[in-house]
């Protein structure tokens, strides 16, 4: 059976992972620009007043997406894409942040881009802000802590919303918004472990994302604007209830991010916390209609690994994916990285998040980072990744069951890093996700071509036949 139709299929990527061309076209820093490989969260501390000349930094070459995009995209529309998830870099189009014109050379790329597509008739999805806050907003206000942020993320939401007018009509305004409390020096430019620190930039955010929200419908009835949550499914250790109360914590701490954006105000669960931690949210007149104008359209969310917690699980979480929780789950296996492959968890929290909110939702990441090895047979070079083709047609199958089983209105999938970019948490290349395979090590040495995996024609199938056939 094919999917409902009109069911989106593609991919999905972000600007720092893949573009490279890092100062080119008159870009200015972000924070993506100043992490290392190898822990690039780490790497901030030494380096996020400027680059070190005998560091290598991935996002400045990556894949090279911003010289090879036309080439990129041609592949992308052979697999019969629908959709491609993409975002758009924020010092590309306004380079420090605070300018009050755009930079009309940023804007001329994503111009190009959107011709491709529009070429491909593959329907973009842009994601405003993902992963690389501009440098020059962190050194002058501190990112998201200050109100400031507020004002210039709208110039650029505008800017995007008026140039894309009629030719992009979905939007997600942060992604992984909740990643604020894993590792909000990756997701936002906060530099800080308090939790105070912490919830207000959270505030800034949702009252930018709400403000955005109200403007995208403005300018365009027709756009739809959505959140991106980092899918943090979790089981409880046991069935002691001590447990089952512990991964409510734990969820709480996840869920309120989706709270505020979906329902336009706080939870009580949320607001009682920060009471009790003497947290006072920087609130101004005018804020709490703001966030209950600007509520998302739909809900799009990452599904890469669930986590097991219980009443040993206490305080915020660490890591990009807040794998470090306090259990493991002895019925998943894991990827090289540890992360537990859970297929089944996907349609659980397909089923989760649509009975909370009734809003359509989307699954914008998933994938397997996994070691591939190129093998040239009869002098062709091939990739053979049954194992990552094996991990999405498991999560395709599972999709299809909280659609067809539970009724869940989903509205696409796309699969995270359909072309091998950099890994968000480590900077590494060696980590790939992709149909497509990029020559390029995690020193950034390679030729940068492009050669297509096994599980580029499996996914090609998958897309033309709207998922009926997942052979
Ligand atoms: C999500 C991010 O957290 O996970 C992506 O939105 C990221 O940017 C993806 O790349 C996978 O994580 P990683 O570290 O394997 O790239």
């Amino acid at each position: 059976m094919p999917f409902p139709e009109g069911f989106l299929w593609g991919g999905a990527t972000a600007a720092n992972q893949c573009e490279g061309a890092f100062d080119e076209g008159g870009k200015g820093l972000s924070t993506a620009d100043v992490m290392t490989v190898g822990g690039r969260g780490k790497a901030r501390l030494t380096t996020k007043d400027g680059i070190d000349p005998t560091l290598y930094y991935p996002s400045h070459t990556a894949i090279d997406h911003y010289h090879h995009m036309a080439e990129d995209i041609a592949l992308f529309g052979e697999m019969g894409w629908t959709c491609y998830r993409f975002s758009i870099a924020w010092t590309r189009i306004f380079p420090h942040g605070d300018e009050l014109e755009p930079n009309e050379e940023g804007l001329a790329f994503y111009d190009r881009l959107f011709d491709e597509l529009e070429r491909w008739g593959i329907q973009p999805l842009v994601t405003i802000s993902h992963f690389e806050t501009p440098l020059g907003l962190v050194r002058k206000f501190g990112s998201w802590e200050s109100r400031d942020m507020v004002d210039c993320y709208l110039r650029f939401a505008r800017t995007l919303f008026e140039r894309y007018r009629g030719r992009c009509r979905l939007w997600l305004t942060f992604n992984e918004i909740n990643n604020m409390s894993t590792n909000p020096w990756v997701a936002a430019g906060v530099d800080s472990a308090d939790e105070g620190v912490r919830a207000r930039a959270a505030y800034h955010e949702f009252l930018a994302s709400a403000q955005a929200v109200a403007l995208a419908h403005q300018i365009d009835p027709e756009n739809r604007v959505g959140l991106m949550y980092n899918g943090h499914l979790s089981y409880p250790a046991t069935c002691d209830p001590s447990d089952v109360i512990g991964t409510m914590r734990f969820e709480h701490q996840m869920m309120y991010y989706c709270d505020v954006m979906c329902r336009g105000y706080y939870p009580g669960y949320q607001l009682r916390k920060f009471d009790r931690e003497g947290i006072v949210l920087p609130e101004q007149p005018g804020d709490a209609e703001a966030l209950r104008a600007g509520t998302v359209d739909f809900v799009s969310f990452s599904y890469y690994l669930t986590h097991v917690t219980g009443q040993k699980t206490s305080g915020i979480l660490k890591g990009l994916q807040g794998i470090q929780t306090s259990y493991d789950n002895p019925y998943l296996e894991k990827s090289a990285w540890g992360w537990g492959v859970d297929p089944q968890g996907l349609r659980f929290l397909c089923n989760e998040l649509y009975d909370r909110y009734q809003l359509p939702v989307m699954v914008v990441e998933n994938g397997l980072g996994a070691v591939d090895e190129v093998v040239v047979e009869d002098g062709v070079e091939r990739i053979h990744d049954d194992y990552r083709i094996d991990y999405l047609r498991k999560h395709i199958e599972q999709l299809r069951l909280a659609i067809e089983e539970d009724g869940v209105d989903v509205m696409g999938y796309t699969s995270w890093g359909p072309i091998d970019i950099i890994a968000a948490s480590t900077g590494e290349m060696s980590k790939r996700y992709g149909f497509i395979y990029v020559d390029v090590d995690d020193e950034g040495n390679g030729s940068f071509r492009r050669l297509k995996k096994d599980s580029f024609e499996w996914y090609k199938r998958v897309c033309r036949t709207n998922g009926a056939c997942l052979a």
